[in-house]
């Protein structure tokens, strides 16, 4: 009895070690800007490119509605327990589960999420290449007066060259590379801050010019108004995956964040506001997308391609359209890279810290095999579309599965209320939180696995 009294002693010390050895870690340093960091790895191409489009497949609507009901019930609770893990364990991804679950198998789910970094992060650096080359398009003035059709050729263009694509792609990683680089408040803080708020400013005024297009109504009919004989169990597992992925969830980017939270605060709060955030910049681009769709008579699910050739139609219309088309490619860019810089710091605070690489060396390290691997992805290739959907309806949710779990029924009840309160205030929602990552989240995510997998007869094809 003694002996494993002194052994628990010892590894209760050594966990001690471990976490003091990492208290001089770098760390967000306000509020505003850890939100910004946050809602700047939220709010990305999810929101405008991939929201969209994938809701424009999977028929509108039911398709809204299904996702908001996963964000609620799932991603706010995912969200809440990888902010909790993290900065808990004060670690990167990885090591995290070997503070908190030292000698179990736990970090499986840590090396989990540094894969499902490289899959993400190389095909999302294709399409950020593709709003590099948007944004030369619209400072050459090449998008103006084009119709639908052109602007169609335009996109199959642009993306499916060798040589621009690549190159916007490099540039984009090299971009990101850098900002990483520069580390966690000099860098990634310091560029969220201004940049976040112009990026809402702008989607707005898109919304309000398509939704006074002709013909906008049927486009709001069909974003709004679930037509329920549209649910397919291809539907469900979208809207699952396009909720982990828009609120980046499922592989420690968030966990990942929250170990550079200070204690004094509030992971609720910061896991609410970045949800509300992140949901109301997606609706807002389809608001802005879909009643121009309808207005040109573009097919709903015409698939990546839809915000490349629909948007350009809107500035066409607009009064100042040659300066809204600037400002908007700009945001976009901008919006990639605090996205595309959480998923890279997934991979570099593993490499710094697991590794014991420097900082700058590590990123290029991560920076360079991404762009390696990117080049398959690139000409928008099936390994494009692979990595997009493994990563999203599998690996994420998956991810998130067992994250809930490890939060709900292994850190103790004890040591999630602490983090949970860390900020001196009490958390009312505990129980219901501690109910809903010990049951609901785990047996949602499970049931639409199983149901993807034909094993539960709920939603039939
Ligand atoms: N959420 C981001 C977007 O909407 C993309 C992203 C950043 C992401 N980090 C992630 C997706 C982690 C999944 C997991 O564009």
């Amino acid at each position: 009895m003694r002996e494993i009294q002194s052994e628990v002693c010892f590894l209760d010390s050594l966990q001690h070690f471990f976490i003091m050895d990492q208290l001089n870690r770098e760390g967000f340093n306000s509020r505003f800007g850890l939100i910004a960091a946050a809602a700047g790895s939220a709010i990305g191409l999810g929101n405008v490119w991939r929201f969209p489009y994938v809701a424009g497949e999977n028929g509108g609507g039911a398709f809204l509605l299904i996702y908001l009901g996963f964000v609620m019930a799932i991603g706010v609770p995912v969200m809440l327990s990888e902010l909790i893990i993290g900065r808990k364990s004060q670690r990167n991804i990885f090591g995290a589960f070997h503070v908190l679950a030292p000698g179990k198998p736990w970090y499986l789910i840590g090396l989990m999420g540094v894969v499902a970094a490289f899959m993400i992060l190389s095909f999302y650096a294709v399409v950020a290449g593709w709003t590099i080359e948007y944004l030369y398009l619209a400072i050459s003035n090449s998008l103006a007066g084009k119709s639908s059709l052109e602007l169609n050729q335009v996109f199959f263009d642009s993306t499916s060259g060798t040589f621009r694509p690549i190159l916007m792609m490099v540039l984009f990683m090299f971009m990101s590379a850098f900002i990483v680089k520069s580390g966690v408040s000099k860098g990634i803080e310091k560029y969220s801050k201004m940049l976040m708020p112009l990026l809402l400013f702008i989607i707005v005024l898109l919304g309000i010019r398509s939704i006074t297009l002709d013909g906008a109504m049927e486009g709001l009919v069909f974003l709004f108004k679930p037509d329920f004989s549209r649910i397919t169990t291809k539907v469900v597992l979208e809207a699952l995956g396009q909720s982990f992925f828009s609120l980046s969830l499922g592989m420690g980017v968030m966990a990942t964040y929250g170990s550079y939270i200070k204690k004094g605060e509030s992971l609720g709060r910061t896991a609410i506001y970045v949800s509300l955030a992140d949901t109301m910049i997606a609706i807002l681009a389809g608001v802005a997308i879909f009643p121009a769709v309808f207005a040109f008579g573009i097919e709903p699910a015409s698939g990546p391609g839809l915000v490349f050739v629909t948007l350009p139609g809107i500035f066409n219309q607009m009064f100042g359209g040659y300066i809204f088309a600037l400002f908007f490619f700009t945001l976009l860019v901008i919006a990639a890279l605090t996205s595309s810089i959480s998923l890279l710091e997934v991979i570099v605070a593993y490499f710094s810290e697991e590794l014991k690489m420097k900082r700058p060396i590590a990123t290029w390290w991560a920076a360079g095999s991404i762009t390696i691997l990117a080049l398959f992805c690139a000409n928008y290739s099936t390994l494009f579309s692979f990595f997009d959907k493994t990563s999203s309806n599998v690996l994420l949710p998956l991810g998130g599965l067992l994250i809930v779990v490890f939060a709900g029924w292994f850190m103790g009840r004890k040591s999630v209320r602490n983090e949970l309160e860390a900020d001196g205030k009490m958390a009312r929602y505990f129980r219901f939180f501690v109910i809903v990552i010990k049951f609901i989240a785990p047996i949602a995510i499970a049931a639409v696995f199983l149901n993807q997998l034909g094993l539960l007869g709920w939603v039939k094809l």
